[in-house]
């Protein structure tokens, strides 16, 4: 099974993905988290991308599509990726069913987290002490809000006309939205 999660920054992406693999044995992609290992190893494309992503804006589909595709073509990660922040556009949405199928696979589920502004600017702030991401400011965490809206739309229409699309709540507790999710991955897994 292949699980895609989105939602706007500070939406528990990285926080679900993290319950859902070890519950249900999956692999967590985090396109964002793979970006910020290229910023600190200071390789080629770290150093070209970390400005797009300090100021809160997306790198190019190729870079993440190139990034994504090492996984799934590696047979490890057959049918048990969570992929955390990809798609974010509907370029990325087709893409990753094409890539998919080359590896007869497919998307099983699509779960969009929904949460205000208000919520996440609190939740980025309070995430700042702790783990100092250098896109985590307020002005940068708005951006990111912003990047969000602005591309997400044919996404969600996407999953929508696929009948994959399950929207959650992320606004309640932590352990709420994991039941919710666990039983929705359940319902799929039949
Ligand atoms: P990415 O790393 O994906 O960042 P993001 O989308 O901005 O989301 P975050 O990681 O900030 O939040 P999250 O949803 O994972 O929430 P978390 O669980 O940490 O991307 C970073 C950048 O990389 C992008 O801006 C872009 O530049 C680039 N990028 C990445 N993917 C790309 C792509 N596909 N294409 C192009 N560019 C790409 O939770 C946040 C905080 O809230 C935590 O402290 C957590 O403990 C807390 N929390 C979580 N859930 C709850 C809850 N229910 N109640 C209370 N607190 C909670
Ligand atoms: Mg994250």
């Amino acid at each position: 099974m292949n699980i895609v999660i989105f939602g706007p920054p500070g939406a528990g992406k990285g926080t679900q993905s993290n319950l859902i693999v070890k519950q249900f044995k999956l692999h967590q992609l985090s396109t964002g988290e793979l970006l910020r290992e290229e910023i600190k190893n200071k390789t080629e494309l770290g150093k070209k991308i970390s400005t797009i992503i300090n100021s809160g804006n997306l790198v190019s589909d190729d870079t993440v599509g190139n990034l994504i595709k090492r996984y799934i073509s590696d047979k490890t990660y057959k049918n048990r990726i969570i992929f955390d922040g990809y798609p974010r556009n509907l370029i990325q949405a087709r893409n990753l069913d094409k890539l998919l199928s080359q590896y007869n696979q497919k998307v099983d589920i699509a779960l969009k987290l929904s949460v205000s502004l208000e919520v996440i600017k609190r939740r980025i702030l309070e995430r700042k002490s702790l783990e100092k991401r250098a896109d985590d400011s307020e002005e940068i965490a708005i951006k990111r809000f912003v990047t969000y809206e602005n591309n997400i739309r044919p996404v969600i229409d996407f999953y929508k006309q696929s009948n994959l699309l399950k929207v959650v709540n992320g606004e309640a507790t932590i352990s709420e939205i994991n039941i919710e999710i666990s039983g929705l991955i359940e319902g799929i897994k039949g």
